[in-house]
């Protein structure tokens, strides 16, 4: 691909801006070469201002989404956008989140540029587990697990049951939910469903990736292993 393209893609600026770039010899390979735009070169050897580009399409990064903020482009409010650089809202192609999680949920948000891979991990046919920690506001009775586990769930407004879901009580009014699908609001609904009502809710897991030491409103990008994490036990 011509590098003003590939520069402009990663949302550095309009093909014109970068073009600019390219005659005021800001982009330059590892050694300080200045580059031109028909130059054949390496992703990874490219600098801009002597910094190194952004990954390239196939970017996959996993994000602490804090409280308050929406897996959304559009909404006026604070975006999950918002917490990462500015270029990363304009690539091509579109950096997309992995399924949503609601405002008043934190935790594990995964976003890629990867339609194929997106659409791997979010299937329920692949059957990643989506593992989330709630606290709610009435003590647990007990046959919580057995009604989750039973494949028969089904959920106000909906005509399909739910797939068997993995209940774990950490306390009274504590638990850990495993589930592979990713229907509107499924948690909450699903503990409603049971009598109870989700105060606080968090993503702690997708397949055997967890957030590890990410404070909420970080990000990392991930590489090939944390990837491959994602889909262990699948
Ligand atoms: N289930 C919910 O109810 N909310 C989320 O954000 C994710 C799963």
């Amino acid at each position: 691909m011509n590098l003003v393209k590939l520069i402009a893609n990663l949302g550095y600026g309009s093909r014109k801006d970068v073009a600019w770039m390219f005659r005021e010899g800001r982009i330059t390979d590892a050694d300080g070469e200045v580059l031109y735009a028909d130059d054949q070169v390496e992703h990874a050897r490219i600098r801009l201002d002597g910094e190194p580009l952004d990954p390239p399409h196939g970017l996959v990064l996993m994000l602490h989404k804090p409280l308050g903020v929406t897996c959304s482009r559009k909404d006026p409010g604070r975006v999950v956008y918002d917490l990462l650089p500015p270029r990363y809202r304009v690539r091509e192609p579109a950096l997309s989140t992995v399924g949503r999680l609601d405002r008043d949920t934190s935790g594990l948000l995964l976003l890629t540029d990867d339609g194929a891979l997106l659409h791997r991990i979010i299937s329920p046919k692949a059957e990643v587990a989506k593992v989330y920690e709630a606290t709610l506001t009435q003590d647990l009775r007990g046959d919580e697990a057995a009604l989750f586990a039973s494949g028969t769930l089904l959920l106000e407004s909906e005509t399909t049951s739910l797939a068997p879901a993995v209940l774990e009580a950490l306390g009274p009014r504590h638990a850990r939910l495993t589930v592979t699908e990713g229907r509107y609001h499924q948690v909450r609904r699903m503990f409603a469903a049971a009598g109870n009502h989700v105060e606080t809710l968090r993503r702690v897991a997708i397949g055997a990736l967890t957030l590890g030491d990410l404070d909420p409103g970080a990000w990392r990008a991930l590489d090939a292993g944390d990837v491959a994490r994602i889909f262990a036990g699948a």
